[in-house]
């Protein structure tokens, strides 16, 4: 087995905006923190662009244990650690998910292509969800820089608008239909 530490997640249990990315890399596998690598730190520019700390938000990922030489996570493996991000978020009860990446994507809307839905309100379940581009990806596609932050710049917005209609907010019964997610009209 190659973990050295499962790394859980970071941040404040009150925090609005939670962060969901893969699973740990090199870095996060040594020190049992979230992005603490390459893709940590574009992170961190990215919020501190939008006047954000990491130390403001919940750093979590779909994976909580390094896949050996990094590959992508297994599906029972995924299935293994989605109780415990359940849970966090149950917890946490953000006010908005950022998800970075495909696979954290895919648990909210399976089914969605991230070139189409990325930078966009989604209500699922009666959460606010937001699909991005991984950090990691556009450190390798410089293209992609762009896009994710403009993406990142369009956050405290679509946040304010989520606060003006509260009950959009941790309506845990309010079920979407997850495979054709609409975008909010109101955003
Ligand atoms: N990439 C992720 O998806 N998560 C981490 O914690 C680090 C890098």
């Amino acid at each position: 087995f190659s973990r050295k530490h499962g790394v859980s997640g970071a941040g404040p249990a009150d925090a609005e905006i939670m962060l969901i990315g893969e699973g740990p890399g090199f870095h996060e596998n040594e020190t049992g923190i979230p992005f603490v690598g390459g893709s940590g730190r574009f992170l961190d520019e990215l919020l501190e662009s939008i006047g954000l700390q990491r130390e403001e938000i919940f750093v979590g990922n779909v994976i909580k244990c390094r896949p050996p030489g990094n590959r992508d996570p297994h599906a029972d493996e995924l299935a293994a650690c989605n109780p415990y991000l359940e849970r966090q978020i149950a917890v946490i009860n953000p006010k908005v998910i950022v998800t970075l990446g495909r696979f954290s994507m895919a648990k909210f809307l399976p089914d969605a292509k991230i070139s189409e839905v990325h930078g966009q309100a989604m209500n699922i379940k009666g959460r606010l969800i937001v699909a991005m581009y991984h950090t990691a990806a556009a450190l390798h596609q410089r293209s992609l820089r762009p896009v994710l932050e403009a993406d990142f710049a369009k956050l405290p917005g679509l946040i304010a608008q989520a606060e003006k209609a509260p009950e959009f907010i941790g309506n845990e019964n309010k079920v979407e239909n997850q495979s054709a997610p609409e975008q909010l009209s109101m955003f």
